[in-house]
């Protein structure tokens, strides 16, 4: 039976990528005027995430978490407000274990011991939605160093949100952030709308690397559990930041788009360009990753090793999106056969996403020349399947 439409993988900005702990009210404040400024939330991306760095000083006597008035004057409900007064949500960062990353991997301020929520699950996640924040991203260097059994801390998570939505009646949205480690894939769906699938895709002080960017997306496909409104999620973009061309910021979109992963860009919004925008907000790209049945791309193919077909199934009949990836060192051509991708048409239209213009009709595929290291990104409309195609996905790849 067709899937009914589910809530669509987060969109919106997060603070790591460029920033890492170097963030404060200032800092924060200039990514929300320029996310607006850059036309960010009409493409759809709507949270500003604040991740580690906003380190809190230690705990009162009652347990509650203190912030730096210093770098953020008003306390952290000041910056939630702020994001709240352009029409945005507004995201925070903790840790399931003790302590954050920063505590074992200091990379810049210091963030004094137990000020991980482990032992305070109820009364941070409470914190957090009394200061208005409507997304937590809970992290796990303490629940690693301390060897917790993540499925029982994240689940004890999950609760203590859903106890502080009710309480205050802002929705609050759990990003669960435990690397892939012991396979969330089998059990955060139900817990969280997004559960990180892989370590980090830019490690503090380092350059993108499109390596990182293959290998994120490589480990972030596991269909079957990305079917019921939760989300395999092969980390932040690196769209944007120096170093990758405008190629491989488009590959990488492309890529995440494939996977309706969440879309949290990561670059500096202050020095955004014009072709970055339009890699971050090409709508019809954007349709692709938000489609509202919600489901993962796949690989359908793969004729030749590193020469990938990838297919993704889209709302209404007949409708596939399709990344047609070269992981080789030369052009190659790469074919799409409609019969991969379940569909059983005389004639299907294709149209270049990125271009946003029909290539032309095909009958049975279409053969395009992709660069060395490069992609396609193409839509497939037009193509016959029964009504009643059931569109679970496999773990080892095509729907059923
Ligand atoms: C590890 C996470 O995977 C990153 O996304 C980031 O939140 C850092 N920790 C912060 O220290």
């Amino acid at each position: 039976t067709r899937q009914m439409a589910v809530p669509t993988a987060p969109m919106g900005w997060a603070s790591w990528n460029s920033f890492a702990s170097k963030i404060d009210y200032s800092v924060i404040k200039a990514q929300v005027d320029a996310f607006v400024a850059a036309g960010l939330p009409a493409a759809g991306y709507k949270y500003i995430n604040i991740d580690e760095g906003w380190w809190q000083g230690t705990r009162d006597s009652a347990g509650n978490i203190t912030v730096d008035t210093s770098e953020w004057p008003g306390g952290m409900s000041a910056i939630a407000d702020y994001i709240h007064s352009k029409g945005l949500k507004a995201g925070i960062y903790t840790d399931a274990g003790a302590n954050g990353c920063g505590y074992y991997y200091p990379t810049g301020r210091p963030a004094a011991a137990n000020t991980g929520s482990e032992g305070h699950y109820d009364q941070d996640m409470l914190q957090f939605s009394q200061w208005g924040f409507d997304f937590v991203k809970v992290d796990w260097c303490g629940g690693d160093a301390e060897g917790l059994d993540a499925a029982t801390a994240y689940k004890a998570l999950s609760a203590s949100v859903t106890k502080a939505t009710a309480s205050t009646g802002r929705a609050l949205t759990l990003s669960i952030c435990n690397w892939g480690y012991q396979n969330p894939w089998n059990w955060a769906p139900g817990l969280a709308p997004m559960y990180r699938t892989s370590t980090d895709i830019i490690y503090y002080g380092n350059s993108p690397s499109t390596t990182n960017m293959l290998s994120n997306f490589d480990q972030g496909l596991h269909p079957a559990a990305q079917h019921t409104g939760y989300y395999n999620d092969p980390d932040m973009l690196m769209v944007g930041m120096t170093g990758l061309t405008a190629a491989q910021n488009r590959t990488h979109m492309a890529l995440w788009a494939i996977s309706g992963a969440p879309l949290l860009a990561g670059n500096d919004l202050t020095t955004l360009t014009t072709e970055t925008t339009g890699i971050l907000t090409n709508p019809e790209v954007i349709a692709v990753d938000q489609d509202a049945r919600g489901l993962q791309g796949v690989k359908v193919a793969e004729d030749t090793t590193g020469l990938q077909v990838y297919g993704k199934v889209l709302s209404g009949l007949g409708n596939r999106a399709v990344t047609l990836l070269n992981r080789t060192s030369a052009a190659q051509n790469i074919t799409v056969r409609w019969s991969d991708l379940g569909l059983t048409t005389a004639s299907a239209t294709v149209r270049d996403l990125w271009s946003r213009a029909n290539i032309g009709s095909y009958g049975t595929s279409y053969t395009a020349s992709v660069p060395a290291g490069g992609s396609v990104f193409l839509k497939i409309s037009g193509g016959t399947e029964a009504a009643s195609t059931n569109y679970t996905a496999t773990s080892t790849g095509k729907y059923t």
